[in-house]
């Protein structure tokens, strides 16, 4: 499995945990920024994590901005990303489960390490149930053409 990390100056070091995390768990984790404390606009991330999953099928994401909300809103952008901010375990199982995220999101601000640490293993271990999900998703992803 491979997956891209990204965030703003505010997602940083939470992202930088998380991409530790997983790479200990012997996932190909690739880091597209940011690096440094400086101030960057999360778009530029979102863009690049949604463009490097899209590429890689099978591949995943992973964004951090203070809230998650910026994050979100710029990812969810991207035809054919499907990104869920998580708040908790089981928002974290059912992104996959049900919604079958291609990206999640957490607010760097908002989340202890631990949490994020435990609800990116929870997304992670989960897999899509299909059925009555998939009908829903494609209308998503109808609804994506409609508005573009
Ligand atoms: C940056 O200060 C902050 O606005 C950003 O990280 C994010 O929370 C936006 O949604």
């Amino acid at each position: 499995m491979k997956l891209y990390f990204g965030s703003d100056h505010a997602g940083r070091e939470l992202k930088d945990a998380l991409l530790s995390h997983a790479a200990k768990k012997g996932i190909s984790a690739l880091d597209l920024g940011t690096d440094a404390d400086l101030s960057v606009d999360y778009p530029d991330y979102a863009k690049s994590v949604g463009e490097s999953v899209l590429a890689e099928p099978g591949s995943l994401g992973v964004l951090v901005c203070g809230t998650g909300i910026g994050m979100s809103i710029a990812a969810n952008k991207i035809h054919g990303i499907r990104a869920a901010l998580l708040y908790n375990e089981e928002t974290a199982r059912l992104a996959r489960q049900h919604n079958n995220a291609n990206i999640v999101v957490f607010g760097g601000r908002e989340v202890t390490e631990d949490n994020a640490v435990s609800w990116l293993d929870a997304f992670l271990s989960a897999t899509f149930e299909g059925g009555r999900h998939a009908r829903r998703i494609e209308k998503i992803a109808e609804l994506d053409r409609i508005t573009r």
